[in-house]
């Protein structure tokens, strides 16, 4: 079969104008929050040692069992792309050792899952994601929640919902998975294949099979919580005061269960009405991770930014109308002195912050004006040698059509005034 050598991989896209406007749009807002709430940026590599993953994400999950694009380098050490950010942002805090005790940092980068691409779903997806390292605290927790509906109204989102829930301590998973392999066991046969292999390697993804069938047992199980010792429940209870203390709305959902193992405690997820079956915006919990032998923890969420750009267009459907670039100065050139003169002059417009273009070849006036319309350019200034000699330039609204003459200093000051839009005063 043919490698097709002019499209990206299925499940990976070009990201161009106008659309990649938005992006820059959501990531500038955040780097503008995230740094109120104390979090500063760090950028990890997006390749990394595959144990740094299947340690903290979890042996049975499914992004470590199907969906994580590993090889081993030229040395035999079995490397993998990044399928989300926490766990390398906890390989370099814990080797940080006491210095990054308390430390908040946030990232933005490009995550690898070889999942079925398909609407809200890549293969090379983005994330936006904070972690607030410290001790299990409901306050962290808030705080974090409330960070994250911040950044989702700084957004212009309005329409997502906030469910939370508790994974509750690492002790207590004994118990609760006992708990619910007896209510479920009557049912293994009406099961799908794999809630039948996650009945016996992680009980707990029962709970979120998409499957027809399997939703009509899970809806008989009892609630995880009910087989959680009292800590567990009271953390809960705690986390859900507070954020009904800042008016955060949010909806308990003792079926909520996070794909990745590392949570404890309290955990919760975005969903936006615009994302169809994908509706996840963003999820996040608080963690505890053992990479070698201490044990590191933890609270943050990550955004999906493909399902943020999506959101935020239904939300707000005219955002990315009024993101559009300045709308260029276009030089035309009547010779080749002038063409020489315009590149001069472009650098003294753009340095000024008017954005220009001009023709780099030797084509006739009609076809420079062509090329000036075809990048909606609201202005042009034209000059050949008779300009040159006397100074001066004419200056053409490309709207209207009409034009002046005028020494060149004054084109020059004109067109940094209006930054090259529509309008002259
Ligand atoms: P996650 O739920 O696996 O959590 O991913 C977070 C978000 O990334 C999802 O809600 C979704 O918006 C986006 N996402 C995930 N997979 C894809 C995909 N294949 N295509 C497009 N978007 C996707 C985590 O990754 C945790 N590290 C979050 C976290 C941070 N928990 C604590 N700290």
């Amino acid at each position: 079969m043919d490698t097709p050598l002019f499209q990206p991989i299925p499940g990976m896209v070009d990201l161009t104008a106008p659309e990649v406007l938005l992006w820059q749009h959501l990531e500038e807002q955040a780097r503008q929050l995230l740094p109120l709430y104390g979090f500063s940026e760090i950028r990890t590599p997006a390749l990394e040692y595959t144990p740094v993953f299947t340690r903290s994400l979890g042996e049975t999950t499914d992004v470590v069992q199907k969906e994580m694009y590993t090889f081993a380098d030229r040395g035999g050490r079995s490397l993998t792309l990044r399928p989300e950010g926490t766990a390398g942002v906890i390989r370099y805090a814990a080797g940080q050792g006491a210095a990054a005790e308390g430390a908040r940092l946030y990232y933005l980068g490009p995550m690898f899952r070889c999942e079925r691409p398909q609407a809200g779903r890549k293969r090379q997806f983005h994330q936006l994601g904070v972690e607030s390292f410290g001790e299990p605290n409901p306050a962290a927790d808030v705080e974090v929640i409330a960070l994250q509906q911040h950044l989702f109204q700084s957004w212009g989102l309005h329409a997502f919902t906030i469910d939370i829930n508790t994974r509750g301590l690492p002790e207590d998973r004994p118990a609760v998975t006992a708990g619910l392999a007896a209510a479920a066991r009557p049912h293994l046969d009406a099961l799908c294949a794999d809630c039948r292999r996650r009945f016996d390697t992680n009980i707990f993804r029962l709970l979120d099979c998409k499957q027809a069938a399997c939703r009509q047992v899970v809806d008989t199980l009892p609630d995880p919580a009910s087989f959680m010792s009292a800590p567990s429940r009271v953390y809960l209870a705690e986390v859900v005061r507070l954020l009904q203390g800042l008016n955060l709305p949010v909806r308990v959902n003792p079926r909520l269960v996070r794909g990745l193992d590392y949570y404890i405690h309290t955990v919760w997820e975005i969903r936006h009405p615009a994302l169809g079956a994908q509706d996840a915006l963003s999820g996040g919990g608080r963690y505890r991770v053992t990479l070698d032998t201490k044990p590191f923890d933890g609270v943050g969420f990550a955004a999906g930014l493909e399902r943020a750009v999506m959101a935020v267009q239904h939300d707000q459907p005219d955002r990315l109308a009024a993101l559009q670039p300045p709308r260029p100065v276009w030089l035309v050139a009547l010779g080749p002195a002038a063409r020489e003169a315009n590149l001069r002059l472009a650098q003294e417009l753009r340095q000024g912050g008017c954005a220009c273009g001009l023709d780099l070849g030797d084509r006739s006036l009609k076809a420079q004006l062509r090329a000036a319309n075809r990048v909606g350019a609201a202005w042009a200034v034209l000059r050949g040698d008779r300009e040159l000699a006397a100074g001066t330039a004419t200056l053409k609204n490309l709207q209207d059509g009409t034009q002046v003459e005028l020494p060149l200093a004054d084109v020059v000051t004109k067109l940094n005034a209006v930054k090259g839009r529509g309008t002259t005063s």
